[in-house]
């Protein structure tokens, strides 16, 4: 049975390359983003080419009403909804007498209030069709900390103890939830840091190199495949062994 996914934030980045891997494993794909629709119609057009049925739909994750219209329209384009992962995300920097109350909730609204929801709105179909996968994209931060950036340690962790809580809760239910924690990887969202420090954070890595989006990907679609079926709860580090420093 073909398996329709839906994969946030995947008009570039992790995302992106997530929707080109669950494309090849044989799934149609739902491409959410937030303001770059061209970069979306262009991953789109790639898993089409693949033979596969992709729709790239808009929505602001922080917004429930925007995630409910999104799952909606996932379900009316492409029939069936199986697979959710929450790949949507940003970045900002500031210590904690920096950082903006607002820019606090914008990240928690769009890291964690974002993927609640769009959980909350699959779930009913993954349970209708007997089988579900989920991944929340976390982060090494959520393990180690970040000086310059709480908000994001602190929704990335959370976003832990949701995997967890849901994991226990839909495993009746043949529907797996996993996190994936990545390390630096090469994306947008922290072409700023490698530009100012790449050689510096390149020596910190065992593996000596920045992680390429699909090193990420591949990780995300075992944990969303049939092989990954005893596997639920779990957060997978992705990180070339900086976590061994
Ligand atoms: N890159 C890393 O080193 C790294 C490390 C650890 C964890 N992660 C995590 O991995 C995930 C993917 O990161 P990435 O590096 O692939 O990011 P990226 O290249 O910067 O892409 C971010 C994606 O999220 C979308 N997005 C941002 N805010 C959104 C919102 N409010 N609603 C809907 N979509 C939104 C963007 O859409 P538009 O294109 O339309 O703006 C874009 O598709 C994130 O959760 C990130 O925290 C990344």
């Amino acid at each position: 049975m073909t398996k329709v996914a839906c994969v946030t934030g995947a008009s570039r980045g992790i995302g992106a390359a997530t929707a080109l891997k669950l494309a090849q494993q044989g799934c149609d794909v739902a491409v959410n983003y937030l303001s770059r629709a061209d970069a979306a119609r262009a991953v789109v057009r790639q898993l089409e080419s693949l033979g596969r049925r992709a729709i790239a739909v808009q929505a602001d994750l922080s917004d429930d009403a925007q995630v409910q219209q999104m799952i909606k329209t996932v379900v009316r384009e492409l029939g069936e909804l199986h697979i959710l992962v929450n790949s949507a995300g940003y970045s900002s920097h500031g210590g904690i007498e920096q950082l903006a109350i607002d820019e606090w909730r914008k990240m928690l609204a769009v890291t964690l209030d974002g993927a609640f929801y769009c959980a909350k709105l699959a779930v009913p179909h993954m349970r209708q069709a007997g089988w579900g996968r989920i991944v929340n994209l976390c982060s090494l931060r959520a393990m180690t900390g970040s000086a310059h950036g709480p908000h994001y340690a602190a929704a990335k962790a959370g976003l832990i103890g949701l995997t967890k809580s849901l994991a226990l809760e839909l495993a009746p239910y043949n529907i797996t939830v996993n996190a994936v924690a990545p390390g630096y990887t090469d994306t947008e969202m922290n072409q700023k840091s490698l530009a100012e420090k790449g050689e510096q954070i390149r020596a910190s890595i065992p593996l000596r190199r920045i992680a390429r989006p699909e090193e990420i990907a591949s990780v995300i679609a075992f944990l969303c495949s049939d092989a990954a079926s005893y596997i639920t709860g779990e957060t997978t580090n992705v990180n070339g062994g900086i976590y061994m420093r």
